[in-house]
């Protein structure tokens, strides 16, 4: 009996140390990727042989349409594209444009759009504000410039949602006329660079600065030596909404959740057999 309890002892110590050391190297893996679309599993016996060798050798497969690409050939969106490729949100579009049936529409500011801007604007920004300015000028839907006329604002952007503080923004439309509003800025399209049935991007003449980053925080703290204070007061009153931080990356949540639920089980597998082991003894 004793032989057999120190047995099963030494099973449990042994598989407890892997549990500890397989739930340790996960977090390590986890954030590495974003949890990629699974495989249709409907679309790949119809073309077991075709697809991989036409992915291999021709670079042209009929993918979703390329928003840096677009702007490039249009011209004219250089400091939008710099922003698009750093903040990774050009990426981000592609994505959903593969994977919903939604849609996307931009907002794209012109060169002059950001030029026109108070001399350090961007470079007062924190990465995650720039993300969420770039964010700021995307709809998760598609739009034609007729669709907006029978918009409800506020209307969604990707930087958040439809509740203030969370970057909505307005658009009025009359004809072929489309403002924007985003309660800082009053912007005007000025003409489609692109749109197909899934993807618009209309050129816009100024920068749509969200309330929820220049309000909360002003740009560039210029060396005024006088400290106004109803400033101060808008700083106090704006800080609690500019902690956006709070939100972070939807994939990264989900690993750490499905770990700490594999953790759980681990944990329960390993008290069920101490139990069994001490029952044993
Ligand atoms: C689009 O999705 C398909 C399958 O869902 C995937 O094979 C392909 O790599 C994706 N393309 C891009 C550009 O994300
Ligand atoms: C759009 O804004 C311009 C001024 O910038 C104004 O003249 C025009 O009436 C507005 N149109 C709509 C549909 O709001
Ligand atoms: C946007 O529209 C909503 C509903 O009409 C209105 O309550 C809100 O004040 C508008 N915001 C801006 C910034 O124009
Ligand atoms: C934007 O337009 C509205 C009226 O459509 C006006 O009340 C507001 O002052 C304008 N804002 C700016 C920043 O020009």
């Amino acid at each position: 009996m004793r032989k057999h309890a120190f047995l099963s002892l030494s099973l449990l110590l042994a598989f407890l140390c892997y549990c500890s050391t397989s739930t340790l190297g996960q977090p390590a893996q986890a954030p590495a990727l974003p949890a990629v679309a699974p495989a249709k599993p409907a679309d790949s016996p119809a073309k077991p042989a075709d697809s991989p060798a036409k992915l291999a050798d021709a670079p042209t497969p009929p993918g979703p349409p390329d928003v840096t690409k677009i702007l490039q050939k249009a011209g004219g969106f250089t400091i939008l594209i710099r922003l698009l490729k750093r903040t990774a949100v050009a990426d981000q579009i592609k994505g959903q444009l593969n994977d919903t049936k939604n849609g996307f529409t931009l907002f794209a500011p012109t060169d002059a759009a950001f030029s026109s801007l108070k001399s350090g604007t961007l470079n007062s920004l924190s990465d995650e504000q720039k993300i969420r300015l770039i964010q700021f000028h995307t709809l998760t839907s598609f739009y034609t410039l007729e669709n907006f006329q029978t918009v409800t604002n506020p209307l969604r952007t990707q930087a958040g949602d439809t509740n203030p503080g969370d970057y909505p923004l307005n658009v009025t439309s009359m004809g072929k006329q489309v403002n924007i509003s985003t309660g800082l800025v009053n912007a005007t399209v000025i003409g489609t660079v692109y749109s197909d049935n899934r993807l618009s991007i209309y050129k816009v003449d100024k920068v749509l600065l969200p309330l929820d980053i220049f309000v909360a925080k002003p740009p560039v703290p210029a060396p005024a030596p006088t400290p106004t204070k109803p400033k101060d007061d808008k700083n106090t009153a704006g800080s609690p909404k500019s902690s956006t931080t709070t939100t972070t990356t939807p994939t990264v949540v989900g690993s750490d959740a499905a770990s700490l639920a594999e953790h759980g089980v681990m944990v329960s597998i390993g008290v069920s057999i101490l139990i069994a082991a001490f029952s044993m003894l």
